[in-house]
């Protein structure tokens, strides 16, 4: 009798916690929009694989629309199209999806109290970093015209720097990464790193292997297949190693700004400003705040930025004809004698466009996460609060309906018939609304001073014999170009950077 009670009791039991679950899938079901059964307990993640935005792209092109549900680990609605991802962006004002996406990553691995920029929800703690730091930044000339020349010296160093780099196979990546970063460890930490300064290779190098570490199968599986977790403990440690590395050499930065800073003293760099913050308003402004508010500075600055144009560099190399009218455009409108500046923009259009046409294809930032505040509604379906809603501008950018033959570089796309730039709204690299890239204008003036100052005095080739470097981004945080030698040749026709 007692086992026959005990197999009651469980049976009992089990079928209240299926009834339960089922109940909870279907109200889910019921209130979001159409999307894939997926399979109990993995839920959709076979469908997807790892070039998740592509896969995305797909699901709405089967039949399951613009805006699509699905299981991944969590429940997850996706937004396809250009009308539902400017829903997402701006709806009441943006507020509605202004929370980032709830993660395992960021949750267990990176930064569970959600402090800092980047990650953190929707909050009041958030709104004053993101005022405070962005007003600080734009104290020190982030973003505006008159920081041209701190960018144009980095440009010019990193210019010496290729030109001794000539006439052999060269990988730029790493250098570029190190040029665009040390602009932003310049305004933030108020110090000039040479590129082979051992602290700085320190930074560059731990964000890059938190970065691609990102998009190992192990991360993947452990964000989208809880099951997975307990057996994937040592890649989740390896993970907080990584960060706990970044995060010490940083701190290491700040404990020596803290060592001279004096609340008194006119303030030398952004940490001196956030230190004198941290003693007017003690309970938003950290110095753990700080750290993570640093991870997002440098992580959202450096790779997207060089992945940009490390892909621009590869596309030009693999559309010849597309590079020498840019060089052509530059030579007419600039002349060989100087470089370009943020002057010139206006007057080439070409070489903003084949930027532009850069920005769409290489996508870096292919999906944007985001999270519901508060019940909302997207395309008419109902979104309860805290659904994780991804923006794959990936797809945007791939529209066929948008941009016709999406595959195919070409930068006339973003000409008029007068060869007047246009500045299409389906192009999205920075995101848009209250989270739009905090970095955007800085962004913008790094990609056209670096790009047209190189195009103004280089060429670049397939190394002889070389094949075609893939155009497929490797896996990780940001899109990123497999590695690939290019040869280097400086024009004869312009003048030596020591003129310049
Ligand atoms: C080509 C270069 C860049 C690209 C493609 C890019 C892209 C993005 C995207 C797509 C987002 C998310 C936007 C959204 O949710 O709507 C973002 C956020 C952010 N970016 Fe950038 N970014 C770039 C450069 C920079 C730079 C130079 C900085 C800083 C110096 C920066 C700092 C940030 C920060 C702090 C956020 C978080 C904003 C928030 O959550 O409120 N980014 N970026």
């Amino acid at each position: 009798m007692d086992d026959v009670l005990q197999f009651l009791v469980i049976f009992v039991s089990v079928l209240i916690i299926i009834l339960t679950l089922q109940y909870y899938k279907q109200r889910w079901r019921s209130l979001i929009s159409p999307g894939p059964t997926g399979l109990p307990i993995i839920g959709t993640r076979l469908y997807t694989g790892v070039d998740f935005h592509r896969t995305a792209r797909k699901l709405a092109q089967d039949g399951y629309g613009n805006v699509c549900s699905f299981m991944l680990g969590i429940p997850m609605v996706l937004a396809n199209d250009f009308d539902t991802i400017s829903e997402v962006f701006n709806s009441n004002k943006g507020f509605d999806f202004a929370s980032r996406r709830e993660s395992f990553y960021i949750c267990q691995l990176y930064n569970p109290k959600k402090l800092g920029l980047f990650t953190s929800d929707y909050s009041e703690r958030w709104v004053q970093q993101k005022r405070f730091v962005l007003s600080t930044l734009r104290g020190f000339g982030f973003g505006k015209s008159s920081f041209e020349g701190k960018i144009t010296e980095e440009v010019q160093n990193l210019l010496s720097h290729v030109k001794e780099l000539s006439n052999m196979p060269q990988d730029l990546s790493q250098v570029l990464t190190l040029s665009v970063g040390s602009i932003v460890t310049n305004l933030i930490l108020g110090c000039h790193y040479d590129y082979n300064n051992n602290e700085f290779l320190q930074i560059v190098d731990a964000l890059k292997r938190c970065m691609s570490n990102f998009g190992k199968t192990s991360m993947v599986l452990m964000e989208f297949l809880p099951i997975s977790r307990p057996f994937l403990q040592q890649s989740a440690q390896e993970m907080r190693d990584l960060h706990a590395e970044f995060k010490s050499v940083v701190m290491s930065r700040v404990a020596e700004c803290q060592k001279t800073f004096s609340a008194d003293k006119e303030p030398r760099n952004f940490v001196d400003c956030y230190l004198a913050k941290m003693v007017e308003q003690p309970d938003i402004f950290t110095l753990e705040d700080l750290l993570f508010v640093l991870s997002d500075l440098f992580g959202g600055s450096m790779e997207t930025t060089s992945n940009t144009i490390m892909f621009t560099i590869l596309y030009l190399v693999a559309n010849p004809d597309v590079q020498e009218k840019v060089h052509e455009e530059l030579m007419t409108v600039v002349g060989p004698s100087r470089l370009p500046c943020l002057e010139d923009h206006n007057r080439l259009p070409y070489t903003v466009a084949t930027i532009y046409e850069s920005q769409r294809l290489a996508s870096v930032t292919p999906m944007i996460c985001r999270c519901a505040t508060v019940d909302t509604t997207l395309a008419g379906y109902a979104i309860p609060k805290g659904t994780n809603v991804i923006c794959n501008t990936w797809g945007l950018h791939y529209d066929p309906d948008v941009w016709p033959d999406p595959y195919r570089f070409d930068p006339t796309r973003h000409l008029n018939d007068k060869g007047e730039v246009i500045k299409s709204p389906y192009l999205l690299p920075f995101g848009a609304g209250r989270r739009v890239c905090m970095g955007e204008s800085l962004a913008k003036m790094k990609l056209f001073l670096y790009f047209s100052s190189l195009m103004h005095q280089f060429k670049f080739e397939l190394p002889p014999g070389a094949a075609m470097p893939s155009m497929k981004p490797l896996p990780g945080f940001n899109a990123s170009p497999e590695p690939f030698p290019v040869m280097i040749k400086e024009y004869v026709n312009t003048k030596k950077r020591s003129d310049l």
